[in-house]
């Protein structure tokens, strides 16, 4: 997945957290094409030295003095990461920090004496009222060996917010809510029903959606697959057809766009037993089943105005022919289907090949590309789609 090059980042490590985060920051910042020039505070120096930096980023380590002598320019996002009081005081009281245009994310690290909510907002304050943006810890610390504990933000969640920072912002302002995973429909206490998906094509729309500047509401089944530490991202988790529906329902008027891609059950058992099922003496057992809502469709027939609509479809035979029928039944924009029985396309794979029906009936072919690709161009798609509405 190549989204930087020919973006630069720098990257300020401060203090003892170097020990435990740069080194997985600068690698996933690399490896996205970005050129990272990293620069070591005096502390951190103390106990990296430059060669460490160098050999993680790249490029000879910079001084924080010399930043602060030859001016902070030149880049398109600034990540200041973990930084101390001491470090971000400097910040502020420094005419060169004081004139950086590019975005300046600032993840604060504080010790547990420390780490509290008072100290949180005035942190928040502080780096907001320079227009710097604030990276709060989540749940995560650092372990700095011997040194003990630091309340920071993970390196992944530091690396999500720089991505987008330097993002595409052509979806800056869009509200998108995006449906993944598979549903889990309850038997008893210890039995559901399922399927094989993972979330993982609605987790790479979200993702790319928030880097390309949108806020997402994932509306997400039991899944197996990680939702990025992103704040744009608003996760809400769901069980079962009718949780999903019921949330999908209550949410999506307020979206401009909506993605629906779960896997959902068409089907849940008739009853729920409270207590275990147990076994019986026949060789065979019937589950009755019966049919839960349908939220594409239920989206597609909303009244009054809503949201530019974009259904999924896996099949397993005559895929044009059941997508273009899809499309029209339940109403949507834009409908991408996908062939399960090929190889590295569906289920439980890091790639998809799709084919995208478009209202009106014109279908576009992708080839198979990365989850985060395809997620890109049907980001696409919908944003030239919904210039002509
Ligand atoms: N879908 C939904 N609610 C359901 C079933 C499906 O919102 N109860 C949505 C899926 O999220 C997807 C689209 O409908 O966007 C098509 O899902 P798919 O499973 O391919 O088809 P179904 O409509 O369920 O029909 P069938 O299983 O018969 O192919």
């Amino acid at each position: 997945m190549v989204r930087g090059i020919g973006l630069k980042v720098l990257l300020v490590a401060d203090g003892a957290g170097v020990l435990c985060h740069t080194a997985p920051l600068v690698t996933s910042l690399v490896r996205t094409g970005l050129s990272v020039r990293l620069s070591l505070t005096a502390s951190a120096q103390i106990l990296v030295g430059p060669y460490y930096g160098s050999m993680l980023s790249g490029h000879p380590v910079l001084s924080f003095e010399e930043l602060d002598e030859n001016g902070v320019s030149g880049y398109d996002a600034i990540l200041v990461v973990p930084a101390s009081d001491k470090t971000i005081k400097e910040m502020c009281e420094s005419p060169a920090w004081n004139g950086v245009r590019c975005p300046v994310l600032v993840g604060p690290g504080l010790l547990p004496k420390d780490d509290n909510a008072d100290a949180w907002d005035e942190l928040d304050a502080t780096i907001s009222a320079r227009g710097w943006k604030l990276i709060p810890a989540g749940i995560e610390t650092c372990t700095m060996g011997a040194l003990g504990e630091l309340r920071v933000a993970s390196a992944e969640r530091c690396f999500e917010e720089t991505m987008v920072a330097i993002g595409k912002n052509d979806l800056k302002g869009k509200r998108i809510l995006i449906t993944t995973g598979p549903t889990a429909e309850d038997a008893d206490p210890v039995r559901f029903v399922t399927n094989r998906s993972t979330g993982r094509m609605g987790v790479a729309l979200a993702r790319m959606a928030a880097w390309r500047g949108a806020f997402v509401t994932l509306v997400h089944g039991p899944m197996s697959w990680p939702i990025p530490q992103i704040n744009a991202i608003r996760p809400v988790p769901v069980r079962s057809a009718n949780d999903m529906y019921k949330a999908t329902m209550e949410l999506v008027q307020d979206h401009q766009v909506a993605i629906l891609c779960a896997a959902v059950a068409d089907y849940t058992p008739v009853e729920y037993s409270d207590i275990k099922i147990k076994k019986g003496h026949d060789a065979t057992f019937a589950l009755l089943l019966k049919r839960t809502p349908d939220i594409l469709d239920a989206v597609g027939h909303m009244p009054g105005k809503r949201p530019f609509l974009v259904g999924f479809a896996a099949e397993s035979d005559h895929v044009h022919a059941n997508a273009q029928a899809k499309l029209q039944a339940k109403n949507c924009d834009m409908l991408c289907a996908n062939d399960v029985t090929k190889p590295g396309s569906g289920f439980a794979v890091g790639t998809n090949q799709v084919t995208v029906f478009l209202r009106g009936g014109e279908v576009r072919e992708l080839p198979q590309m990365s989850k985060e690709d395809v997620a890109e161009k049907i980001l696409d798609m919908v944003i030239e789609r919904m210039s002509l509405i």
